[in-house]
């Protein structure tokens, strides 16, 4: 198959795309603008694959998506370029609206006009998988599981920007039959992750002796997921997947944000115990505004349905992650100087590669 991912450079499309080249004998479209969180330099270990293709183009984009759809024929689509970050949402919501709403309605337009120009037997192949948040659904108190019957009701400019997306989605499929699958999973961790977000943020302080902002009073709780453990449970939902079917995937990891900071810090006093105590850089900052309290996610329809199970604990995927982090400077690096916004002048030519 040839499988068009959208957000291919960000951090779980790049897990995606890594995953496809490396373990399976698919080949990848990958449709990315390159915004500050995408990183080519996360692709580096596949993009000599002649299995891998690029495409630096905005989903906004109508007339480059027919280009892309007409010239690289996919059989599938995945889609995950979107503006990701709730903070930035808040500080400013535009470019949410933008990429998430009317990028999402782009690539479906783009995908019906493309689907209905298949032969039937291309036709019964192709999915639109759209991958979405729990956010969507809004926020927990101290019991209870979003399932996917759990009505929406998000809270911030992402989650409703994401939601909108998961609402087109539906009714591409219901009004024009569109043959669509969509995830909603919770917080992702991993490698590769762009710095800006709790986990990446915490371990990069810690290691420079900076403060580690914890907001409000820290007790808020995310259900965290290994990203290759997501990637694997999307790459099982594009195959096996019900068609006009939800999933949603959850890596059962429930934990306080003050319990996560904690454990980064014990991590690496023992890595690094020049630095130790690193809970003492912990300080309390104001709260974000709407800030949503709890999300847990029930999992149990992907694990009956379709099999899967994430295969790393929160503790032995955070010890990952940390090490990671550690052992990777360059990447590290460019993130941090901004030096991986050059890779597309280097390694690329505008447009397709
Ligand atoms: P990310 O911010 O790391 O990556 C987003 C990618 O999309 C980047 O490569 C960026 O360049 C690209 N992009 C942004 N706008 C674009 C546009 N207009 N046209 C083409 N490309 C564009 O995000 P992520 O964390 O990898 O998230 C991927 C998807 O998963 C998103 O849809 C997000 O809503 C969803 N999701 C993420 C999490 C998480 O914890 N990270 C959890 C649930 C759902
Ligand atoms: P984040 O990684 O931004 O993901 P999301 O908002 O999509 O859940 O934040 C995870 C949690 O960590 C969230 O409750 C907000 C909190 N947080 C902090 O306490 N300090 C920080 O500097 C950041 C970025 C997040």
């Amino acid at each position: 198959m040839k499988i068009l991912v959208t957000g291919g450079a960000g951090f779980i499309g790049s897990a995606v795309v890594r995953q496809f080249i490396d373990e399976t004998p698919h080949s990848v479209v990958n449709v990315d603008k390159l915004t500050y969180s995408g990183n080519l330099e996360s692709l580096k270990s596949i993009s000599g694959d002649p299995r891998y293709f690029f495409e630096h183009v905005d989903i906004c984009d109508a007339l480059e998506l027919a280009r892309v759809f007409e010239t690289r024929q996919p059989d599938c689509v995945m889609h995950l370029a979107a503006e990701s970050h709730v903070d930035r949402s808040i500080s400013g919501p535009a470019e949410f609206i933008q990429t998430n709403i009317v990028g999402t309605y782009a690539l479906l337009e783009a995908s019906r006009s493309y689907y209905g120009s298949l032969p039937e037997e291309r036709k019964s192949r192709f999915r639109f998988h759209h991958i979405s948040t729990d956010e969507v659904y809004g926020t927990l108190g101290k019991e209870g599981l979003f399932t996917e019957e759990t009505p929406y009701s998000p809270n911030s400019p992402y989650s409703a920007s994401k939601a909108s997306s998961d609402h087109l989605v539906r009714a591409w499929h219901h009004t024009y039959g569109l043959p669509v699958l969509t995830t909603n999973c919770s917080n992702n961790y991993g490698p590769y992750h762009f710095p800006e977000k709790l986990i990446p943020l915490m371990i990069l302080n810690a290691t420079n002796r900076k403060p580690l902002p914890v907001y409000g009073n820290g007790e808020n709780i995310r259900d965290w997921l290994y990203v290759e453990d997501h990637a694997r449970a999307l790459r099982l939902v594009l195959e096996k997947g019900k068609i006009g079917e939800n999933y949603n995937i959850g890596g059962r990891n429930e934990k306080t944000n003050l319990e996560v900071v904690h454990t980064i810090c014990t991590i690496l006093d023992e890595l690094l115990p020049e630095g130790a105590p690193h809970a003492s850089l912990i300080s309390f900052v104001k709260d974000r505004p709407g800030h949503d309290f709890r999300y847990a996610i029930d999992a149990s329809k992907i694990a009956k349905e379709l099999g899967w199970m994430p295969r790393e604990t929160f503790e032995s995927g955070i010890r990952k992650t940390v090490e990671w982090y550690l052992e990777n400077e360059a990447w590290v690096n460019h993130v941090t100087s901004g030096e991986y916004r050059n890779w597309i002048e280097t390694h690329y030519e505008k447009g397709s590669a």
